[in-house]
């Protein structure tokens, strides 16, 4: 019996605030075992579960999820980044209806980002929108994509295109979850760690420094207060600004740089992670041109993206068209594009008055050619 195998689960509760309601951020190891109590304690007890998964994360978890959750019914999606997309949606609109989801239905999305994206805009707009639980299964999902109610697909032209703002109603994040995550998904994950650390504590970046060695082991120890600070962090900057017109704009340091990496390398090259640890290397050397970011500051982060391991190759990318790819980003707000720069290992700000002239050269020293 689950209960007997993890008999005293300790959690922590983070409480989330958004337009459509208030909701809770459970974390704790070997909480999926919890599931049925959390779902009740939320209001959702007695309704039907729709489980959204893909075959290889139901693979892993299928049998603690069935365990405690009776009668679920998984949908399985295709897994990948080209699987993110509205024909996907579709298909999981079709295994609701036949399996006759009515308004009592909750989907719960059990994966990583990509699941939790994909799933969550499907409940989002199935039936004008069912309750969403959010049970992220990789680093990357369980302090970024499962919190925050961005849910969305790609399309054709771009990624996360398509998309809307929906809440979920609760968020379990069981950090046991990732002893079977690869070293390079898990890699891909604390460079967001890192750009937590970097925007706003000074004292978690010490500790991710100190403690790599157990985070890669992925120590409990080491790993649960570490998701719990990053999703406080987000659940913080969040509630105070569901919709980005404020600081959660600040969530986007390193992504600028990161989306353009992703885009003019179609996707293929870098884990998201990745691109955002080239994206915090350029955003802290641009700070520290202008002297805006000690070259202490600058060399600390720079050591800290080497220590955690190699970077796929940038050397072959073009500076001009990375430039160009920056141009048709979201971020672009009336032509300018809003940039977010550190001031110090632990605080960070938005300005507005970053150049092509700057960005270019801070490329060339990360070692694009031209
Ligand atoms: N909504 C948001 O606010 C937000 C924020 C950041 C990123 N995202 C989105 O998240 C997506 C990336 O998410 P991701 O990095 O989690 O990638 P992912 O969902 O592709 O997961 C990475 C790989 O790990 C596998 N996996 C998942 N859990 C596992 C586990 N416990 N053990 C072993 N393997 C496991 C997956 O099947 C997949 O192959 C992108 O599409 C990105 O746009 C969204
Ligand atoms: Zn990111």
């Amino acid at each position: 019996m689950p209960q007997t195998r993890h008999p005293a689960v300790e959690s922590v509760r983070i409480l989330v605030d958004s337009s459509l309601q208030q909701y809770p951020i459970a974390i704790g190891e070997g909480l999926l075992s919890r599931l049925p109590a959390l779902l009740d304690e939320s209001g959702l007890g007695g309704r039907t579960y729709f489980v959204i998964s893909n075959p290889l994360v139901w693979k892993l978890f299928s049998r603690d999820v069935a365990t405690v959750l009776r009668n679920v019914k998984p949908l399985l999606m295709p897994d990948g980044e080209r699987f993110k997309h509205l024909q996907t949606v579709n298909r999981l609109y079709d295994g609701l209806l036949r399996a006759g989801a009515d308004r009592s239905a909750v989907v719960i999305a059990v994966g990583g980002g990509i699941v939790g994206d994909t799933a969550g805009f499907a409940a989002a707009t199935y039936l004008r929108g069912v309750p969403l639980v959010q049970v992220p299964t990789t680093l990357l999902a369980q302090v970024d994509a499962a919190i925050g109610g961005k849910v969305g697909v790609n399309h054709l032209l771009g990624k996360n295109l398509i998309g809307a703002f929906y809440p979920p109603s609760l968020v379990v994040v069981d950090p046991r979850t990732l002893g079977s995550l690869k070293r390079r998904e898990f890699r891909a994950g604390l460079y967001e760690v890192v750009k937590y650390a970097i925007m706003t504590s000074a004292d978690l970046f010490t500790r991710i420094q100190a403690g790599l060695t157990a985070l890669f082991a992925r120590e409990p120890a080491a790993l649960t207060p570490v998701i719990v600070e990053c999703c406080r962090i987000k659940a913080d900057l969040v509630s105070r600004d569901e919709r980005e017109s404020g600081p959660r704009r600040l969530l986007n340091l390193g992504h600028t740089t990161a989306h353009a990496l992703e885009a003019i390398t179609k996707y293929r090259r870098f884990r998201h992670g990745e691109a955002v640890a080239y994206g915090l290397l350029v955003a802290s050397d641009i700070a520290a041109a202008r002297q805006f970011l000690p070259a202490a500051d600058r060399a600390r982060i720079a050591q800290l993206i080497a220590q955690l391991g190699p970077l796929p190759a940038v050397s072959d990318l073009s500076t001009a068209e990375a430039l160009e790819a920056m141009g048709r980003d979201k971020k672009v707000i009336k032509g300018k594009l809003h940039f977010v720069l550190p001031s110090a290992i632990g605080a960070a700000h938005v300005v507005g008055d970053v150049s092509a002239k700057e960005l270019a050269a801070a490329l060339k020293r990360l070692g694009m050619r031209a």
